[in-house]
């Protein structure tokens, strides 16, 4: 039974975790590329006091816990990590989100270790592009990291797109027969203001409807229906069971069926990607006159104060709209 219902009537089952806020790369649209303000180490949770929180928060009805970071593949103790969330009684269902660099090694480990499944991010089929748009000449390594995930079984691999203008915006059918030929399951994400360096521009977004555009040009595209709080809009392609979607989180927003809070890497609590207000847990955590029961019970308290003040959504296309400080990376996707 979930607790965490909001003053909208949503409830909660879907716990995002940033592990860390570093990344091998520099998505142009996450953060800027020479971006070094990053959290001090001793300010990330460690993971006894991940545990802790996820234990909590499942006791509070969540039943999905997604790990992101930045790069939560950068955290030494991931395998580990994912062991023990999957170990927990009433386990959440485990999935993670990854630039894909270190799956060749990680993958089977990570499979074993109780993840269910992955998603990998990768937005050209280009060597050279991803360089461009990550600052970083790591292209073969995701590629061989969504082998692996394959390999180890984490099916099905689904792989987030993100379409830049002038970048990589003519990519999409190409992106699309890629996925159908290698069996990975494949969503466009629609570009967000979450880069902190300010380069995000609605005139240059590549909307929803323009993706689904140039796909149409090559694929037959059918609704599926039931999308419950799913950010996607799938679609089915060219009649068969193979299917693609869509996320358009500034053209359509789907905060109306929202299921999600944050925890960042450095214990903060948010009801949302563009909160720009935070409830802080780690403070809780490390009260050495608090009793292990006592910092449970807080914890669940602030869960439940972050739940009630959530806003009815994210509002990027209100004029007054104010981008977090934080770049996409130190929040967690
Ligand atoms: N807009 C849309 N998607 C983004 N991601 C990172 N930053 C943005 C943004 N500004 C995506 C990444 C990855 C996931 C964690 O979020 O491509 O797939
Ligand atoms: Fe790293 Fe993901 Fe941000 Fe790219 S989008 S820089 S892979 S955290």
């Amino acid at each position: 039974m979930s607790v965490l219902i909001d003053t909208y009537g949503r409830t909660h089952r879907n716990l995002r975790v940033s592990l860390t806020d570093r990344c091998s790369l520099r998505c142009t649209y996450c953060m800027p590329h020479d971006f070094a303000a990053w959290l001090p180490s001793e300010d990330l949770l460690t993971t006894d006091e991940l545990l802790l929180i996820i234990d909590v928060a499942v006791s509070q009805g969540i039943d999905e816990v997604r790990l992101t970071g930045g790069e939560p593949l950068l955290r030494p103790d991931i395998v580990e990590i994912v062991e023990r969330i999957a170990g927990l009684p009433n386990a959440p269902r485990l999935t993670l989100t990854t630039n894909g660099i270190r799956l060749p090694d990680l993958a089977a480990p990570l499979a074993k270790a109780g993840l269910n499944r992955i998603n990998v991010s990768l937005d050209t089929l280009s060597r050279e592009r991803f360089k461009t748009l990550t600052y970083r000449d790591r292209f073969d390594d995701v590629i061989r990291g969504l082998q692996a995930a394959t390999h180890a079984g984490l099916f099905p691999v689904k792989v987030n797109s993100v379409l830049l203008k002038d970048v990589n915006d003519d990519e999409a059918p190409a992106l699309l027969q890629w996925a159908l030929e290698n069996n990975y399951s494949l969503r466009f994400i629609e570009q967000m203001p979450l880069d902190a360096g300010g380069i995000w521009d609605r005139t240059t977004l590549i909307t929803a409807d323009e993706i689904y555009a140039s796909l149409s040009q090559h694929y037959a595209l059918t609704p599926v229906d039931g999308r419950g709080s799913a950010p996607a809009e799938e679609f089915y392609i060219n009649g068969t069971k193979a299917t693609v979607g869509i996320i358009g989180s500034v053209t359509r927003p789907f905060c109306g069926a929202c299921d999600r809070i944050r925890l960042t890497s450095d214990g903060q609590l948010r009801s949302c990607l563009f909160s720009i207000t935070e409830t802080d847990v780690r403070t809780v955590l490390r009260d050495t006159s608090k009793s292990t029961a006592n910092k449970r019970e807080e914890i669940a308290a602030r869960f439940t104060k972050t739940v009630f003040e959530k806003l009815p959504g994210h509002g990027i296309n209100d004029p007054s709209f104010i981008a977090p400080p934080r770049p996409m990376s130190a929040i967690g996707g």
